[in-house]
């Protein structure tokens, strides 16, 4: 059976990477990779860590690119891989314009699509924007829906698409465990990283602060550098903000925040060195997806710069809040968890609700029509972090 696995984004390719993996250790398959190139500089790191090689790279990513350009360019170039490699089945991942275009076109031709994080819903299609529409699509389209938790199964038993549901657990679980155990305190890579970012100041508590989504445009992002600047006067704290590519958020960013003491504004970390900063932050302010998976499993307080997520579990769990991008509310809850201890560690329990590092392999079981034990957070060890 051939499997064409297709992405073009950052998160897409470290949650892909221990899929193709898997993939490529099963006999029964013959495991092709399409890059897209929707992110560029962002999608090599990874696949550099990963050791990953495409076979196809689509190579779309303009400066400033407009979803309707991006969209056109996936469809019309992703076409001449399905017709060269005839795959038996396409894989895409999430919600990016990279998934739902891939998608299509392998719809429009009659291949059959398995999506891997299928069945994450906010309810709007206003948030996240344009990612809730991609990930209805998907899902519309979709043969072999691989939902991460038994919310995301739900969502789609909702939507009418019971038989073709698997629940895996997320494979950034996957990806997480992998990079985490490379990363044992005292072992040579963190003593290389140690040195790498001899620029932290061992007496401040560590913010780690990403963000990139098209709703917080404009109005959200200068609130949130407004809220940094305020919290970035407290003598105890020390703000690390790796700065994503997007010109849209740069702009904003790097003009409202250069040169202020205390927030170091650098450029996006390889996933490696993020998680060793994931790994040394007393907590973590984000509006990103894979970052509310990520960080309740290392047992890291997660504060999400958003009004909704597609992510309830951690919530429900309480290691992870949602505090919009009003600057007040965002400089008051941060506050709150540097100021009151047991309020952070109520935060920091170690939880799996998102995975337990075999995703990828049910999902290989799968597609190659064997057994599948579904995840089960309840029975999940807990992370070994
Ligand atoms: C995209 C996805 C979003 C995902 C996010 C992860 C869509 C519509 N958006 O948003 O779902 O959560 O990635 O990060 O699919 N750029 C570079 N180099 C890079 C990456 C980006 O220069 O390596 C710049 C380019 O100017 C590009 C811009 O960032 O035009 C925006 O990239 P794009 O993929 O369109 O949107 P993101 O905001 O990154
Ligand atoms: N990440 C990274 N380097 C960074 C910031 C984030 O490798 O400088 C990783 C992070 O650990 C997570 C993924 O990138 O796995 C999330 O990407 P992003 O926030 O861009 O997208 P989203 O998850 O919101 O779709």
């Amino acid at each position: 059976m051939k499997v064409l696995s297709i992405f073009g984004t950052r998160p897409e390719a470290i949650k892909m990477a221990p899929l193709v993996a898997a993939l490529q250790n099963e006999p029964q398959i013959n495991s092709v990779v399409c890059v897209t190139g929707q992110h560029r500089e962002m999608l090599d790191q990874v696949l550099a860590l990963f050791d990953l090689q495409a076979q196809h790279d689509l190579d779309i990513m303009v400066p400033n690119q407009t979803l309707n350009g991006l969209y056109a360019r996936l469809i019309s170039r992703v076409d001449g891989v399905l017709e060269a490699e005839q795959p038996d089945c396409v894989l895409v991942h999430g919600d990016t314009s990279t998934a739902s275009a891939c998608a299509l076109a392998s719809f429009h031709r009659r291949v059959r699509i398995g999506h891997v994080e299928a069945g994450l819903r906010t309810g709007n299609l206003a948030m996240p924007f344009p990612e809730e529409m991609n990930r209805r699509v998907v899902d519309a389209v979709g043969d072999m829906l691989f939902a991460p938790t038994a919310e995301s199964r739900d969502n789609l038993l909702r939507e009418n698409l019971a038989g073709r549901i698997t629940v895996t657990g997320n494979t950034v679980i996957d990806a997480l465990a992998m990079t985490s155990a490379k990363l044992a305190p005292g072992g040579p890579l963190a003593l290389k990283l140690q040195g790498r970012y001899d620029w932290l100041d061992p007496n401040r508590r560590l913010l780690l602060v990403t963000g990139h989504r098209r709703e917080s445009f404009g109005d959200g992002f200068r609130n949130i550098c407004a809220a940094l600047a305020e919290l970035a006067r407290r003598p105890d704290l020390q703000i690390v903000y790796p700065v994503h590519l997007n010109p849209q958020v740069r702009g904003v960013v790097m003009s409202e925040l250069s040169g202020l003491a205390n927030v170091h504004l650098i450029d996006p970390l390889d996933y490696l060195d993020f998680v060793w900063f994931m790994q040394r932050s007393h907590l973590i302010l984000t509006d990103s997806g894979g970052v509310q998976e990520e960080a309740p499993y290392l047992g890291k307080p997660v504060l999400v710069m958003r009004d909704v997520t597609e992510r309830p579990e951690a919530v429900r769990a309480g290691t992870v809040a949602l505090v919009g991008t009003d600057a007040g509310r965002i400089v008051s809850e941060v506050s709150r968890l540097l100021d009151d201890p047991q309020l952070h560690d109520s935060f920091s329990r170690r939880i799996n609700p998102y995975g337990d590092g075999k995703a990828s392999q049910r999902i290989v079981d799968a597609l190659c029509g064997r057994a599948v034990s579904e995840f089960d957070p309840y029975s999940a060890a807990p992370s070994p972090v």
